[in-house]
C-alpha cells in the first residue's frame, strides 16, 4: 500500500534531476505519472538541458514500478502545446491529484548586467511557466471534485536572494506570490497548494563549471571535490555541514505535501535546505 494509490500526478521538467525523482517517488507511493519536458538546450543557460534519452529513461523508471508513464515533449512556455499534453493524459488516465510544477533554468548576472534575453527567459521560463502549468492542470483537479495537491519549486533564494542571480530571485518570489494566492483561491475546493524552497540540490544545474565559479570565485577551475570539502562556500552556507541536499531529499517532501498526511497544510514554503535559510 502506497499513500498515492490510485493518483495521478503531473510533474513538469520530468526529464531528469529533480523532476524525475519527484515523479519516481510519486510513483513508488502508487501514483500514475504524467509528464513533460523541454528536451531543448537554451542559448541563455550556462548547462546543457535535458535529452529524449534522459525521458524515455525515466519513463522506465516509473513502468518498471507497476506505474504508468505519460511523458512528452512540451515546453511549459507554450500554454496550447502544455494544455494539449495534459488533456491527452488526462483522458487516458481519467483523473489529476497532484502537480509539481518543477520545470526550471538557471543562468547568472548582476542585477544591471543581466541582458535583456536572459532576463525574459528566465521570467518566461520559471515564472510564466509555472503558470501555465497551474492554467493547464489545476482544472483537471477541480472537474474531479477530489481535491487534490499542488506543489510548487521555488527555491532558498525567493527567500533569502543571493546576489548575482537577481533574476533567478525574483521569478522564484513569483512563484511563492503565486502559489499562496491560489492557495487562497481555490482552498474551498480542498485544493492545497504549497511551495518548495530547495537549497543547493545536486543536479546538473549546480554541477557544472560555471555554477561552481559563481561560488568559488577565488578558484580558476573549481571542481566537484573543491566544492564537497568542509570549507567551501557550498557548505559555508548551510547550518548543516553538507554542501547540498539530494533530489531524493526533495522527492520526500514533495510526497509527503502530495499525500493525505498533509491534508491541512497548504500556502506554505516548506525549506529543504540543510539549513540555508536559518544559517543566514
Ligand atoms: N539544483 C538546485 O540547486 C536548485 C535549488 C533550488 C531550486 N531548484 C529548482 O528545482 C527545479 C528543478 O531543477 P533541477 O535542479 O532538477 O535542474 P535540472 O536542470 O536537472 O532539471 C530541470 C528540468 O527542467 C527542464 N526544463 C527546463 N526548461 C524547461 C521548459 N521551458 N519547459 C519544460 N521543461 C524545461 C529541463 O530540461 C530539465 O529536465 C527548478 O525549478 C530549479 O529552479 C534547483
Amino acid at each position: 500500500m502506497g499513500t498515492l494509490d490510485g493518483r495521478v500526478a503531473f510533474v513538469t521538467g520530468v526529464a531528469r534531476g529533480q523532476g524525475r525523482s519527484h515523479a519516481v517517488k510519486l510513483a513508488e507511493e502508487g501514483a500514475d505519472i504524467i509528464g513533460i519536458d523541454a528536451l531543448a538546450d537554451e542559448p541563455t543557460v550556462h548547462y546543457p538541458l535535458a535529452t529524449r534519452t534522459d525521458l524515455d529513461e525515466t519513463a522506465e523508471l516509473i513502468e518498471h514500478l507497476g506505474r504508468r508513464a505519460i511523458l512528452s515533449r512540451a515546453d511549459v512556455r507554450d500554454l496550447p502545446a502544455l494544455i494539449a499534453a495534459v488533456d491527452a493524459a488526462v483522458a487516458s488516465l481519467d483523473r489529476l491529484d497532484i502537480i509539481v510544477a518543477n520545470a526550471g533554468i538557471f543562468s547568472l548576472g548582476a542585477v544591471l548586467d543581466i541582458h535583456e534575453r536572459t532576463w525574459q527567459d528566465m521570467i518566461d521560463v520559471n515564472l510564466t511557466g509555472a503558470w501555465h502549468t497551474l492554467k493547464a492542470a489545476v482544472p483537471h483537479i477541480r472537474a474531479g471534485g477530489r481535491g487534490g495537491s499542488v506543489i510548487m519549486i521555488s527555491s532558498g533564494a525567493a527567500l533569502m536572494p543571493p546576489p548575482g542571480i537577481g533574476h533567478y530571485n525574483a521569478a522564484k518570489a513569483g512563484v511563492v506570490a503565486l502559489a499562496k494566492t491560489l492557495a487562497q483561491e481555490v482552498g474551498p475546493e480542498f485544493i492545497r497548494v504549497n511551495c518548495i524552497g530547495p537549497g543547493n540540490v545536486d543536479t546538473p544545474m549546480i554541477d557544472n563549471d560555471v555554477t561552481r565559479r559563481l561560488f568559488m570565485p577565488h578558484l580558476e577551475q573549481p571542481t566537484r571535490e573543491d566544492a564537497e570539502k568542509p570549507d567551501s562556500r557550498y557548505v559555508a552556507v548551510n547550518a548543516l555541514p553538507v554542501p547540498w541536499v539530494t533530489p531524493a531529499d526533495v522527492s520526500n517532501v514533495v510526497a509527503f505535501l502530495a499525500s493525505d498526511a498533509s491534508r491541512y497544510l497548504t500556502g506554505l514554503v516548506v525549506p529543504v535546505d540543510a539549513g540555508y535559510l536559518v544559517k543566514k
